[in-house]
């Protein structure tokens, strides 16, 4: 249990920081949500607090909802029987269940196959049923690479060529990685994200870009104003789509 335990604490941190960056937080009393990369389940046990009906939380980490299960069993009796922690690949889900609401923090610039996954959640959402995703950072900003690469210095993983920061990332690396893409970012770019919200099948009710209140923020939201720089300015989106 121990194991995890920082990380776990990292995780609850942000967890504040979600709902206000969108336009406003809904009521989830009664609703079924679905909570896609849930990492080691802060977020979703903090949701449990709102009354929904049932919370499903998956990831594609198995260690992460070991963890997340353990968690629950152990300290969030009170929670057992409306979080069900899985390990689940969205993609190959053959369930019945239907969810008005996903939620999805921190994870869609680590989906490989975003198109595929929004596809994956229009199924499994009931009529107008809401996706509301935060995440970020953006491939293309400074630290877009979450510091895997090594590159060091700020967009440096944007100038040096990706064979060298493959071989940078497998230096004590006992699985050696191909792409940057194996090691868990999918290096899309604004343009493509917007690309990919455009072509689903939802209909975007909220996008937004650099949400946050960090002052120390405030110049990447300026320098994105312009044209040029939009895509290495801007580090995160929040998104909210709707099944039609
Ligand atoms: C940065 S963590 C965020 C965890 C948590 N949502 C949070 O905000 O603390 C990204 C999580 O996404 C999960 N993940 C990445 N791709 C996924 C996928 N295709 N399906 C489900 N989970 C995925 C990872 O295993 C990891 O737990």
């Amino acid at each position: 249990m121990d194991e995890g335990l920082q990380d776990y604490k990292e995780q609850q941190k942000s967890i504040n920081n979600f709902f206000p960056r969108f336009p406003n937080k809904p009521n989830f009393k009664g609703k079924n949500i679905l909570e896609f990369g849930c990492g080691r389940g802060a977020f979703s046990l903090n949701l449990a607090n709102e009354e929904p009906k049932n919370i499903v939380a998956i990831d594609t980490n198995p260690n992460y909802i070991n963890f997340a299960k353990k968690n629950l069993n152990t300290n969030f009796h009170q929670h057992k029987n409306k979080i069900n922690f899985l390990y689940q690949n969205i993609n190959d889900w053959q369930t019945d269940l239907k969810f008005d609401y996903i939620i999805t923090k921190e994870v869609f610039e680590h989906t490989l196959d975003l198109p595929k996954v929004l596809n994956s959640m229009y199924k499994l959402l009931n009529k107008n049923g809401l996706v509301l995703a935060g995440f970020g950072p953006l491939y293309n900003f400074f630290n877009g690479d979450h510091g895997y690469t090594r590159a060091i210095l700020p967009w440096f993983h944007l100038l040096l060529p990706n064979k060298f920061l493959i071989y940078n990332a497998n230096r004590n690396r006992e699985n050696k990685i191909k792409s940057i893409e194996q090691l868990g970012l999918n290096t899309y770019s604004l343009k493509k994200y917007r690309e990919i919200f455009n072509n689903s099948e939802f209909e975007i009710i909220y996008f937004k870009t650099n949400c946050t209140s960090n002052k120390l923020a405030i110049p990447f939201k300026i320098l994105s104003k312009i044209k040029f720089l939009e895509e290495y300015c801007t580090f995160n989106i929040f998104i909210v789509l709707k099944k039609k």
